[in-house]
């Protein structure tokens, strides 16, 4: 394991069923980091996900999370370690409320008042969420949806917080916002992982970065470098 590393997702090769979609997939992210996963549809970024949360088994490899091996453990077990998940699809319940979806995320949690403290974080970060906390989650933008979904991942306080593509498909208005609310997470004191589409602006707020390819890793370091290297720019960035 890398030295002061949250995360540690080392040489990870596996996919679905018989058939290996990440060869030698390593991953790392420090505490107070964002990270982005950038590389082309297809390449294996949600998979790489689904792998870390517990939703796929690797075949081989090992992932390491907050001093412990994680590597195979049931998805409801890594969520109790600290590391929340959210989904590519913004999925919420659409016929209940903000507040009973934001419950729901915190279905772990036993004592009232930590649900409380955890709902006024989320109520900080999100006040729309606050304002809408009657309104069925179904009835809300694509944009504030996402809030939701992202919301319910953090009702549980996680350590370390999974994006998959958190601004795909959303109005471009809504594509500025979640980036600025990542951010604004990242200063909160979270830690963050996300995959993108949108790889310049997953790069440009990012600490580091990594591109994958084929299930393989390609490019990584600081957000910073990656930007401005020719061939990630050709490649990635469409310039
Ligand atoms: N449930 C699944 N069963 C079988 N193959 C899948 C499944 N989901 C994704 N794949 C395949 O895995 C590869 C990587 O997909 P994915 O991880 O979703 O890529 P990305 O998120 O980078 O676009 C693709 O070839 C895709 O067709
Ligand atoms: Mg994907």
């Amino acid at each position: 394991m890398k030295d002061g590393a949250l995360l540690t997702a080392e040489k990870i090769t596996g996919g679905y069923g018989k058939i290996d979609i990440l060869h030698d997939v390593s991953l790392s992210v420090r505490p107070g980091e964002i990270v982005s996963i950038i590389g082309p549809n297809g390449a294996g970024k949600s998979t790489a996900f689904k792998t870390i949360v517990g939703l796929l088994r690797p075949r081989t490899g090992t992932i390491n999370f907050n001093g412990e091996d994680i590597t195979g453990l049931r998805p409801d077990l890594v969520l109790r370690r600290g590391l929340a998940y959210v989904p590519q699809g913004r999925i919420v319940f659409p016929q209940m409320t903000v507040l009973e979806n934001l419950e729901m995320g915190a279905y772990i949690v036993t004592e009232t008042a930590r649900v409380t403290a955890a709902l006024e974080r989320v109520y900080a970060l999100f006040p729309v969420l606050a304002e809408r906390r009657k309104q069925k989650a179904g009835t809300m933008s694509g944009g504030e949806q996402q809030m939701v979904a992202i919301g319910r991942a953090l009702m549980t306080v996680p350590k370390l917080i999974l994006l998959d593509e958190p601004s795909l498909g959303l109005a471009p208005k809504f594509v500025t916002l979640i980036f600025e609310k990542l951010v604004e997470m990242k200063r909160a004191g979270y830690t963050l992982m996300l995959v993108e589409q949108n790889a310049a602006r997953a790069l440009a707020i990012a600490d580091r970065g990594y591109v994958l390819e084929l299930g393989r890793n390609r490019f990584e370091g600081p957000g910073q470098r990656l930007l401005a290297d020719p061939d990630v720019k050709r490649l990635y960035l469409g310039g």
